[in-house]
């Protein structure tokens, strides 16, 4: 047996006895898929700051961060604490209340596309909601958008995520698919050119500013550009999905950070503090459409505000919480960056002193490895993620072993948190040091 996976077994007892359950009741022993890997996963129990601990003890430096949620870290105070006065003040009300309304306000004042916001619970459904408000504002259907392009279980959108992407995301997808979702190449300027201008029908156009799960892979501010100029000769819209790079590239994301307002962004992640959240924004006018006062309105409104949980109180009060304290940290973004870059560029460096060519991407915080299969090779789409690297076995190799040595990543990387210290990236240095010098002997 290999030497990492006998580690790994050896350190993780209790959590291999919870997956023999698991696999039983829970498809693949988890609720989400990516959360599996093999022989099967640890099992966590409590996180703070930086770290998270396992059932059997083991102390992670965590760079999956609640699928990059949590740019504060575990248990930042001032989210428990919010959290703790809203538990005592109402779990769910299923009724209007204030804090929607100052968070939304905060939006207003922070995301620069935003002049009305509606809240639902979810990353895939605030990118559903976006594509049917497209839909309904323009009146048309096609959609356009990135080879690897993540944008959650959204049924509209499961079309060419994955690699050599001609094959069906899932079964069970409806037909309709093939004609009204179309696809360009993640920073192919002229591919995505031709697709709009060629495009009939066109509603919208969505895209990650930075590709997320598709490689961490950040936009050329030319091709979101081209993106822009392009949908508004068409009157179509821009979409951009900031799920990811919401209030982390920037407190006003990637829009911000571009200088590239897009006619409606989908948010989640840091958005709720940790606690579920999505939502939608856009223009005033697009949005209004999702008004369901007036006289006239039947039949006029693209239905966008459903959920049992939609603005849920315990949701709001953490999202404020931390949206607050973002606007009033913007220096955490300047360190956040900083070391990004720090891990980027050592990352690759030590990879390629023990003999194995490793290319870094990322932007600001976010950093991914990707095992390429020639020296040289370039990762600027997700593409040249599934044909120019050796994503699965090597990546499968360097988490288990990277968690062997108390580091978790998630794709081969994952983000940094303002919880993140010298201390951490101390270690984390020292863990790539050691799992690049044992897969470079392997290799040998
Ligand atoms: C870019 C992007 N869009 C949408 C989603 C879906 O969000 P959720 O998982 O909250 O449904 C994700 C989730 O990882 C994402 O990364």
């Amino acid at each position: 047996m290999d030497e990492s996976l006998k580690k790994y077994l050896q350190r993780t007892s209790k959590s291999r006895a919870i997956y023999e359950r698991a696999e039983s009741v829970l498809p693949g022993g988890v609720s989400h898929g990516i959360r599996f890997f093999p022989p099967y996963p640890f099992y966590v129990n409590s996180g703070k700051g930086s770290r998270i601990w396992d059932v059997d003890g083991n102390e992670y430096v965590d760079y999956w961060m609640g699928h990059l949620a949590l740019i504060l870290g575990h248990n930042h105070p001032v989210v428990v604490d919010a959290v703790r006065q809203q538990l005592e003040d109402g779990v769910h009300w299923g009724a209007a209340h204030p804090d929607e309304v100052e968070l939304a306000e905060l939006i207003l004042g922070t995301v620069p596309c935003a002049e009305a916001v509606r809240f639902c619970n979810t990353g895939a459904e605030a990118t559903m909601y976006a594509v049917r408000l497209a839909r309904g504002y323009t009146g048309r259907s096609v959609i356009l958008k990135a080879e690897g392009g993540w944008h959650g279980f959204c049924t509209d959108l499961l079309v060419a995520v994955h690699g050599p992407f001609d094959r069906p995301e899932s079964l069970g997808l409806p037909s309709y698919l093939g004609k009204e979702v179309a696809t360009f190449g993640f920073n192919d300027v002229e591919g995505a050119v031709e697709a709009i201008r060629k495009a009939r029908d066109l509603a919208g156009v969505i895209v990650e500013p930075v590709l997320g799960a598709g490689g961490s892979i950040p936009a050329d501010k030319e091709f979101l550009q081209a993106l822009r100029e392009e949908t508004a000769r068409k009157d179509a819209l821009l979409i951009f999905d900031e799920i990811i790079t919401g209030f982390r590239l920037s407190v006003g994301g990637a829009q911000e950070y571009f200088g590239i307002r897009p006619d409606l962004a989908a948010l989640g992640k840091i958005l709720g503090g940790g606690l579920p959240v999505g939502a939608v924004v856009g223009s005033q006018e697009s949005m209004e459409l999702a008004n369901p006062v007036g006289p006239g309105r039947e039949g006029q409104r693209v239905s966008i505000g459903g959920g049992t949980f939609s603005g849920n109180p315990i949701s709001m009060a953490a999202g404020l919480a931390a949206v607050r304290y973002l606007a009033g940290n913007k220096e955490g973004y300047e360190r956040i960056g900083r070391m990004g870059e720090r891990v980027r560029k050592e990352l690759s460096a030590v990879f390629t002193d023990h003999g194995l060519a490793v290319a870094c991407t990322g932007l600001e915080s976010m950093f991914q490895a990707h095992f390429l299969r020639e020296e040289g090779a370039s990762i600027r789409n997700a593409r040249d993620v599934h044909f120019n690297t050796d994503h699965r076995r090597r990546k499968e190799e360097f988490k288990l072993r990277l968690a062997n040595e108390g580091v978790y990543t998630m794709h081969g990387g994952g983000a940094l948190s303002m919880a993140h210290t010298e201390e951490d990236m101390k270690q984390t240095l020292e863990a790539l040091e050691k799992v690049a010098r044992d897969m470079g002997r392997k290799r040998r």
